[in-house]
Formats: structure tokens, C-alpha cells, sequence
């Protein structure tokens, strides 16, 4: 590879108003329609939360923006360009990076060369992809677990590296599915103090599936929250935490 910086890591530099756009997407799985004719825009620099019950169909949501799953209707679109249909590759080498619900490191290669291997996807020299990934391996605290193997890494740094990865791609938008799933509120609040930083410090827009309502207000400017694939509400976390539509949807849910 040379040392050119690929497509992808120049989106960098690209217009503040480039946008992540579903135009009323749906994703049909047989008789279940899992979303529901679902309108959003991603703006860069922003943090929108996107909430609901297990089976919500939050994460087929992310996958319809990110080409793992074609939306059945509507469209997705990156700026101007419809991007509904195309490969997760060719959406991630566009600027659009995800995190998985669950890890997808590859266990017997060092922390480091799992989020430099991303950067080198990207275009990146072998030596630039090495010192970004060390950046952001300093930047999620992990340095001095740089060297080891990911698949001995505990769960909460293996999220960790999961969302250096996404940001190794140098992407303007980054979604991160469930990112603080399984953990104590401690290590969620470590978390989230990272993801807060992410726009200011990457100049991405990050989208942010949480189920905890309380992570999700301390952490968004915006929300939208989905339940049975449809859009129950959206807006300031305070607009939707008073919307009585939520309330009664979370009533005893906590
Ligand atoms: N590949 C699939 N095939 C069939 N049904 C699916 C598939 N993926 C998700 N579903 C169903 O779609 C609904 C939404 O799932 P999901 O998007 O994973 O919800 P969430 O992430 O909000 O928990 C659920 O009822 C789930 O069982
Ligand atoms: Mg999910």
C-alpha cells in the first residue's frame, strides 16, 4: 500500500454539512417489519442517541445505513448520494464507520495492529495507520495493553479497541451499537466520557445506541427512540423525556 491517504481519510476535510439521511426506511424480514418507515439526519459534530426496548429494531436501523442490510423501502443517503444497496466496504471507505453489538477483533493479533489493520483499509501508510491507531490506543486509555492479543483483553476494553477501530477509519460519521452493553454504571460513565469526546476530537456526527434512558440524556443533544420499529418520539432529551408517549412506553422499564 502506498502513502497516499485513501478516499476515505480525506472525508476529514469534507463540507461540516455533509449528512447521514434515512428517508422513511423500512426493513421488512418476512411478516415482521423490524423498521418501520424511519426518518433521521446525522449531522457531523453532533451525538444522537437512538433508544428503545430489546427488538426495537435499533440495530437493523444501523445496519440499513451501513449496507449490512438493504432497506426493503425508503432510502438512505450520504450528502447527496443515495447509498441504500451499496457494500458495507463501500459505505465505510465513505465515511460512515460502525462498532458491533459484539466484538469482531481478531483475537490472536496485538491491540494495536487490530486498530491499525482499519487504518490500513483505509489507504493509510502501514507507518501513519501505526501511529493513528497508537494515538487512539493511548486516547481509549490501552496503551500498556497495546502489545497484548485482543482475545485476552476483558470485555470492556475489547468495546473499547471495537470503537478506536471505527475511528481508525477516519469516518465523518460513527455509529456505535450498544457500545456499554453488560456493564456496571462505572464503567458505562468511563465509556460515555469517551463517546462525548468523539465529535470535537474526530469531528465526526456519532450515533449512539444505548438502552439506558439516564446514559443516553446525559450524552445526546439530540434522541430518537424507536419501539416496534416505528418512532415513538424525537427531539432534546428534554422534549422527549416529557413527551408522555415515552413515559408511558418506559413506565416500569426504568
Ligand atoms: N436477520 C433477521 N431476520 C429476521 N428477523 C430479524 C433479523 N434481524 C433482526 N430481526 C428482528 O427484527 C426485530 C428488531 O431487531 P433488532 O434490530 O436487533 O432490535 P434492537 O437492536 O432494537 O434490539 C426483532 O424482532 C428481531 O428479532
Ligand atoms: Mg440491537
Amino acid at each position: 500500500m502506498s502513502g497516499e491517504i485513501g478516499k476515505g481519510a480525506t472525508v476529514r476535510g469534507r463540507d461540516d454539512g455533509l449528512t447521514l439521511q434515512a428517508i422513511d426506511v423500512s426493513v421488512r424480514f418476512g411478516g415482521l417489519t423490524a423498521v418501520d418507515s424511519v426518518n433521521e439526519t446525522l449531522h457531523r459534530g453532533e451525538i444522537l442517541g437512538l433508544i428503545g426496548p430489546n427488538g426495537a429494531g435499533k440495530t437493523t436501523f444501523v445496519n440499513a445505513l451501513t449496507g449490512f442490510q438493504e432497506p426493503t423501502s425508503g432510502q438512505v443517503k450520504l450528502g447527496d448520494r443515495e447509498i441504500s444497496g451499496l457494500s458495507p466496504h463501500w459505505i465505510r471507505r465513505h465515511g460512515v464507520a460502525r462498532s458491533f453489538q459484539a466484538g469482531r477483533l481478531f483475537r490472536d493479533l496485538p491491540v494495536s495492529e487490530n486498530v491499525e489493520v482499519a487504518g490500513v483499509s483505509m489507504g493509510l501508510s502501514r507507518r501513519r495507520a501505526h501511529k493513528h491507531a497508537m494515538e487512539l490506543i493511548e486516547w481509549i486509555g490501552l496503551k500498556d495493553k497495546a502489545r497484548q492479543p485482543a482475545g485476552v483483553l476483558p470485555y470492556t476494553d475489547e468495546r473499547r479497541v471495537g470503537i478506536a477501530r471505527a475511528l481508525a477509519m477516519q469516518p465523518a460519521f460513527v455509529l456505535l451499537d450498544e457500545p456499554a452493553a453488560g456493564m456496571s454504571d462505572l464503567e458505562c460513565d468511563d465509556i460515555m466520557r469517551l463517546v462525548r469526546e468523539i465529535p470535537a476530537r474526530f469531528g465526526c456526527g456519532v450515533l449512539l445506541i444505548e438502552h439506558n434512558m439516564r446514559v443516553v440524556m446525559g450524552v445526546c443533544q439530540r434522541i430518537h427512540v424507536l419501539d416496534s420499529g416505528k418512532t415513538l418520539s424525537r427531539g432534546s432529551p428534554d422534549q422527549v423525556q416529557k413527551d408522555p408517549a415515552v413515559i408511558q412506553a418506559y413506565l416500569g422499564h426504568g
